[in-house]
């Protein structure tokens, strides 16, 4: 079974209770819990990892990459805006990923228009909410 991982970036450990007006109501626990409801569906495993550490998420993508997963579904967060390591790990293992946002970042504070990532991402959903990781993660069900 093909598995994917699903990445969240500093903060979003908080959902639920960070800024509800932006994020929404629900924990990360609740999307997780749905992401693999949907997984069951779909026929994919998935690996979850949230970190507030640039470290730690670059560490794990090196793991995944050792581990030959298929993709990622990664919220970088703050680190969207700031990170070239995070950028590199992706393009050094040339693991393809999805970057999810929950609110519209282009929407928002002009900082937040900035991605280190989004040129080198197969795609990029943005302000849909929880539902943006549900169709990421239909997109990786549907590629062979
Ligand atoms: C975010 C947007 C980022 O700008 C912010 O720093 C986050 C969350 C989002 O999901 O909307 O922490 O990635």
């Amino acid at each position: 079974m093909r598995e994917i991982a699903i990445i969240n970036g500093p903060n979003l450990n908080l959902l639920g209770v960070r800024e509800p007006e932006v994020y929404g109501t629900e924990t990360l626990q609740d999307i997780n819990d749905s992401m693999l409801d949907l997984s069951k569906q779909l026929g994919l495993s998935l690996r979850f990892k949230q970190a507030n550490a640039e470290h730690e998420l670059v560490d794990f993508i090196h793991q995944c990459f050792h581990d030959q997963i298929s993709g990622i579904i990664i919220n970088p967060a703050a680190f969207t805006h700031t990170s070239v390591a995070i950028r590199d790990a992706l393009l050094g293992t040339q693991i393809p990923f999805i970057e999810v946002h929950l609110s519209n970042v282009h929407a928002r504070e002009d900082f937040r228009s900035k991605s280190w990532l989004s040129d080198v991402a197969i795609g990029t959903i943005t302000g849909l909410g929880s539902k943006g990781y549900e169709m990421a993660l239909r997109y990786w069900a549907s590629e062979n």
